[in-house]
């Protein structure tokens, strides 16, 4: 079936970028992706990245990719002049919580800045109809669970990071309300894991992962000896921190719904959606359900609780349901499975060198 639209994917060579980027292919879309490569790998500064390389392997179809920054305006403004885009969907950030604290201002810089730029040229070449990843971190410390749409955000939202998604929600209010041609949904992930089920594409953090289900399945494979659980004094199940996990693969599903929903023309302005299953688990259990698609120990230790943690956070995702017709497919054991299977095919990630 024809689709034949134009989608513009800024960070697209990125994880969740490059698994919408797949989905987004399969619907026939057109892709154009761009990336700067700050935290994606390519054999060299001006060659296609690898996550990208992999796509066209995997769909048999041609991806345009640029890599290049989505401050610098001359260059983001010859890419729209080059190319008639239809929608964009906005996935380049940084995204270390950890390093917001210690580099703020580049977190700011890179994120809101980044997308100030990006909306700028946006709105000078017509093209107003955007998709952006945002994060139930905007939530800040649940006053309820689960987490819905209504919840205050902004409030309690410690780490730059954290803030840098809460201000650009911000910003694409004001923009939706100062032009009515304007139209932003904001997707508000919860725990994104998994993998393609090819194994041909998945998450490749540089350096030591912050995240629990990378640094699992890199314990799994050999490269860390053991994984440090934060904290087992949580009032939860076991003790262990909960959250919401969903499949990437259901996620990059959810940016396709959200574009389908641009189609409607009664559907204007500001509006967000939050992406997950509306199940939390526990560290512990995440670390069972590894074992088993993994067949493989996952040694651990029980250390103090990580600073800015919270005991649980899941998702009320019946918004999307209703609205976009969405809902997460894929179950904990797909996402161990798929993790595993990129994992241990691709156990130093994208490169072929060993990592650290
Ligand atoms: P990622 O780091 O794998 O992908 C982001 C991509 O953007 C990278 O390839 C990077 O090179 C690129 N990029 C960063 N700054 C850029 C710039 N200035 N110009 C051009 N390219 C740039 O991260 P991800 O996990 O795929 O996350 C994608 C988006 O989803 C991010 O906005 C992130 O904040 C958000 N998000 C991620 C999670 C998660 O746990 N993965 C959760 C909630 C929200
Ligand atoms: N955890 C460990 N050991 C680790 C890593 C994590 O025990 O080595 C625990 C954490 O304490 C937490 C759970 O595993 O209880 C999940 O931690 P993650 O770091 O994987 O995920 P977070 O929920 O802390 O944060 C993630 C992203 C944020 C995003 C948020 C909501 O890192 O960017 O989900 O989308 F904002």
């Amino acid at each position: 079936m024809a689709n034949g639209k134009t989608v513009l994917v800024t960070g697209g060579a990125g994880y969740v970028g490059s698994h919408t980027v797949v989905e987004l292919l399969e619907q026939n879309y057109n892709v154009i992706s761009i990336d700067n490569l700050v935290n994606a790998y390519a054999d060299s500064p001006t060659e296609k990245p690898e996550s990208l390389k992999r796509i066209e392997k995997l769909t048999g179809k041609s991806i345009t990719s640029y890599n290049i920054d989505i401050r610098c305006k001359d260059n983001l403004d010859k890419v729209f002049k080059t190319h008639k885009i239809d929608y964009v969907i906005h996935f380049a950030a940084l995204k270390s919580v950890g390093e917001s604290c210690a580099k703020p201002l580049q977190y700011y810089q890179n994120n809101i800045s980044g997308s100030c730029v990006l909306f700028e040229v946006m709105s000078e070449n017509n093209v107003k109809k955007l998709v952006f990843s945002s994060s139930a971190t905007v939530y800040g410390t649940p006053q309820k669970l689960p987490l819905d749409e209504n919840h205050p955000t902004g409030q309690g939202c410690t780490n730059p990071y954290g803030k840098t998604k809460f201000f650009v929600e911000e910003i694409m209010k004001d923009l939706c309300s100062s032009d009515s041609e304007w139209s932003a949904i904001s997707l508000r992930y919860f725990n994104p894991v998994g993998a393609h089920e090819s194994g041909l594409i998945g998450e490749d953090p540089s350096g030591i992962p912050n995240n629990l289900m990378p640094f699992i399945a890199q314990v799994a494979v050999g490269r860390r000896a053991k994984l440090s659980v934060y904290g087992s004094d949580y009032d939860t199940i076991d003790g262990t921190g909960v959250r919401d996990y969903i499949h990437v693969n259901d996620l990059a599903i959810g940016h396709v719904r959200a574009l389908d929903k641009f189609c409607d023309n009664n559907f204007k302005g500001f509006k967000p959606y939050n992406l997950g299953t509306g199940k939390g688990l526990s560290v512990l259990q995440m670390v069972e359900a590894f074992k088993k698609a993994s067949g493989k120990d996952i040694p651990y230790e029980i250390v103090d609780r990580r600073p800015g943690d919270i005991a649980s956070c899941y998702a009320d995702a019946s918004l999307a349901l209703k609205e976009l017709n969405w809902s997460a497919t894929k179950d904990v054991n797909a996402m161990c499975k798929d993790t595993w299977n990129w994992q241990s095919k691709n156990p130093n990630g994208y490169q072929t060198k060993t990592a650290n």
